[in-house]
């Protein structure tokens, strides 16, 4: 139980680096939530800062995931997988509710596809291909990312006995995928109406 703490503890606090903020803050001195759209991740840091730091914040953010994970796989290995999708998921609020920066994140989801990818690899990798071909066609990334939260559990659930994931694996992905759609009313509510922002339109930082 000791070690459940921990790890959980200690994928929270890594979740919680949020690195939007801080390369936001390091390259423009500004803080990412004051600009764009106000969420602390990789997407609106490509609107606010281009494709370079969009793409560092993108492959850290994921980063976290995995490390949380596998950090939780090697202090405590067992069958249950309870350990890893519980640091998982704390690496995921970590993100989403940091507490270094007054509990004002982003919406999980470059966190979820290190998690995800790292406990349901090729589940999270068809989501993710799904996902992305519908960025590329709709130039909606919100849109891709609830596509890749909900496909996940899905497709995690089509391939249960073919991959044979521990049954808590499953319970992890679903209930990120309704963490991920209610951190995404404000996009869905854009999208139903048409104004959510497309990819391609940058709205830069002044300072
Ligand atoms: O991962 C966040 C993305 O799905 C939407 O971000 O900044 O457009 O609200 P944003």
């Amino acid at each position: 139980i000791v070690a459940l703490i921990l790890t959980v503890l200690f994928g929270y606090l890594l979740g919680s680096l949020s690195f939007s903020y801080i390369i936001a803050k390091k390259i423009k001195k500004v803080d990412i939530r004051q600009h764009g759209s106000g969420n602390a991740g990789a997407t609106n840091t490509l609107r606010v800062l281009g494709i370079g730091p969009a793409i560092s914040v993108l492959a850290l953010d994921v980063l976290k995931g995995i490390v949380a994970v596998l950090v939780a796989a090697w202090v405590a290995p067992d069958d249950s997988g309870l350990f890893p999708a519980l640091a998982g998921l704390a690496a995921i609020l970590g993100h989403n509710w940091p507490v270094y920066y007054g509990f004002r994140g982003g919406k999980g989801v470059a966190t979820t596809i290190g998690v995800l990818a790292t406990l349901v690899f090729f589940p999270a990798l068809w989501a993710g291909i799904v996902a992305i071909l519908s960025i590329f066609v709709t130039k909606y990334v919100s849109l891709g990312s609830l596509l890749f939260a909900g496909l996940t559990p899905l497709f995690a659930f089509l391939l249960y006995n073919h991959y044979d994931y521990p049954v808590v694996y499953l319970y992890l992905a679903g209930f990120v995928a309704l963490l991920s759609i209610w951190r995404h009313r404000a996009n869905i509510s854009r999208l139903v109406t048409g104004t959510e922002s497309k990819l391609g339109k940058k709205t830069p930082a002044e300072s």
